[in-house]
């Protein structure tokens, strides 16, 4: 079966970056000239996904409105006969099928996901968070093609880190692709069953929602998407790739400061600038 849609979580407070996030949502914060969502999207809709689905919440208006046409604006622009403006302003909503669905608290990552259960229906989809950048849908899909389970992205974090994360114990299939057998949410280093953690990249089959349903609160209060992915890992239905390739987290200061230098290098107009700058101020610091 084909995957056409990916459910977005972005209803979280987004309390590690305040008080930038206080009226702006995270997933908005600008990357060089575009709201981190948007490459987001754009990397969904590369690798194939037509519907996009929106965890929101009620103080995130403008993540759907960013997404939408803004006719006022595209007048304006037409009038002036500014068309690279007008194509950026137009090029959101040209992206995808769009709708947004509400979670009305931040319960957790778990539950945002129920909350998209009548929009996915009975198909299996991908889950994207709205805070990193880890392009690697496309071999997710190749493997979900094979195995016709939910699928993870893996990737080796520093030992210092293992806490962040959720951490996964595997048997290797073949090479690169795993069967995850278990799942830790956040553990500390002894715990650990590994250093292989998951990133925000998910390709999930329908069964997870019926478990998502009677998954109890964990850690923090919040219903976790682990303990219902690790359900499926119990029952020999959960794989994952092991990506060795970039991955951009923007959701704590630093984040979105490395993300910005990393994007803005790449950046074709800006990026010889930007290296010049860098090095005349590690000079001066030095
Ligand atoms: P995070 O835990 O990284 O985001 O969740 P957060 O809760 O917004 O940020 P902090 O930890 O307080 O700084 C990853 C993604 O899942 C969404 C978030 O919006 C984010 O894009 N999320 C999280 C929800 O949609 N609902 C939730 O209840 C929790």
């Amino acid at each position: 079966m084909r995957i056409r849609k990916a459910v977005l979580p972005v209803a979280g407070l987004g309390t590690r970056i305040l008080p930038a996030t206080k009226v702006v949502p995270k997933e908005l914060l600008p990357l060089v000239d575009k709201p981190t969502l948007q490459y987001i999207v754009e990397e969904a809709v590369e690798a194939g996904i037509e519907e996009i689905i929106f965890v929101t919440s009620h103080s995130k208006h403008a993540i759907e409105d960013h997404f939408d046409r803004f006719s006022e604006l595209e007048q304006t622009l037409e009038r002036k006969g500014k068309k690279k403006e007008l194509a950026a302003v137009r090029r959101p909503q040209e992206l995808a099928k769009f709708m947004a669905v509400r979670q009305s608290e931040p319960l957790g990552l778990g539950h945002a996901i129920l909350c998209a259960r009548e929009a996915v229906g009975d198909e299996p989809f991908a889950v994207l968070l709205g805070d990193e950048i880890t392009p690697c849908l496309p071999k997710m899909l190749e493997v979900f093609e094979k195995y016709q389970t939910s699928v993870l992205a893996l990737f080796q974090t520093p030992r210092e880190q293992i806490s962040s994360y959720g951490i996964a114990s595997v048997e290797e299939k073949e090479p690169y692709i795993y069967q995850v057998k278990d799942l830790v949410e956040k553990p500390s280093i002894e715990e650990a069953p590994s250093d292989l953690a998951v990133a925000g990249r998910y390709i999930v089959t329908p069964d997870i929602f019926p478990i998502l349903e009677r998954t109890k609160p964990g850690r923090g209060g919040e219903i976790q998407f682990t303990d219902a992915l690790l359900e499926q890992a119990h029952q020999g239905k959960c794989y994952g790739i092991h990506y060795t390739g970039s991955r951009l987290d923007m959701g704590t200061p630093l984040g979105l400061l490395t993300t910005s230098i990393e994007l803005g290098l790449q950046h074709p107009e800006i990026g010889p600038a930007l290296r010049e700058y860098i090095k005349g101020v590690v000079q001066r610091q030095r």
